[in-house]
């Protein structure tokens, strides 16, 4: 079964209390939004490997150590768009390829609207970047296609998670890697996370009146 990482560091707390206040408007929502996902990628990116290389300082050699993996980072539109561009700060070398999925309002089925990925493949690590892990439906369904493509090593980062998505993504895909700053407490009757923050879409991009 895949692992489920909870980074809950003061600072990931503190801006996720902001984010969670209905009062806060888009533009500091979607700052914290790119804020939490640089935070939340510190903690995803512990493990990837290293390789030692010898730089010259201005006093000495040294062995150093360099990330030599390819990265894909996933935004699933529209919410994840706003998780890319602080990770993007962090791993420069990184590709960005969008997938579109909206949630049908009756069915809570994802719906697929968007999907231009090359046909090749030539990355290690590829991202899944979504702030809200609700039923599981569009993660489950755009690991799918990601997979599909070839991806091997695959990491889901979102900021929160319903108990039911966390389990359906782990279910479908027990090999990907979940890291979330929390777990809520369960889905409302039309799949909203409870407390969460509502639409995490509508309120980056100032669509909910
Ligand atoms: C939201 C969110 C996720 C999805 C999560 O997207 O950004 O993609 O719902 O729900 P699920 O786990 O039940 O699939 P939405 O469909 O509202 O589209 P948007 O990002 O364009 O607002
Ligand atoms: N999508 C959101 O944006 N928020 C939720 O609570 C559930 C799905």
């Amino acid at each position: 079964m895949s692992n489920v990482t909870i980074t809950n560091h003061p600072l990931i707390e503190h801006k996720l209390s902001i984010l969670r206040d209905v009062h806060t408007n888009p533009t500091v929502f979607r700052h914290l939004v790119n804020e939490l996902g640089a935070l939340l990628c510190y903690e995803a990116t512990r493990d990837l490997p290293l390789c030692p290389v010898e730089v010259q300082t201005p006093l000495s050699m040294t062995t150093a150590y360099e990330m030599k993996e390819s990265i894909a980072l996933i935004p699933i539109l529209r919410a994840g768009l706003g998780m890319v561009e602080g990770i993007w700060d962090l791993i420069p070398n990184a590709h960005v390829f969008h997938i579109g999925f909206y949630r049908n309002e009756k069915t809570l089925q994802p719906v697929e609207y968007y999907n231009k990925l090359p046909k090749d493949h030539p990355f290690n690590i590829s991202f899944i970047l979504d702030p809200m892990l609700a039923t599981g439906g569009s993660a489950i369904a755009t690991t799918n296609i990601v997979k599909k493509w070839g991806a091997q090593t695959i990491k889901f980062v979102g900021i929160i998670g319903a108990p039911e998505g966390i389990k359906a993504l782990q279910e479908a895909h027990p090999d990907v890697d979940i890291h979330l700053a929390a777990i809520d407490d369960h889905l409302n009757d039309k799949g909203y996370i409870v407390p969460g923050l509502g639409d995490a879409g509508d309120r980056q991009f100032g669509t909910v009146f």
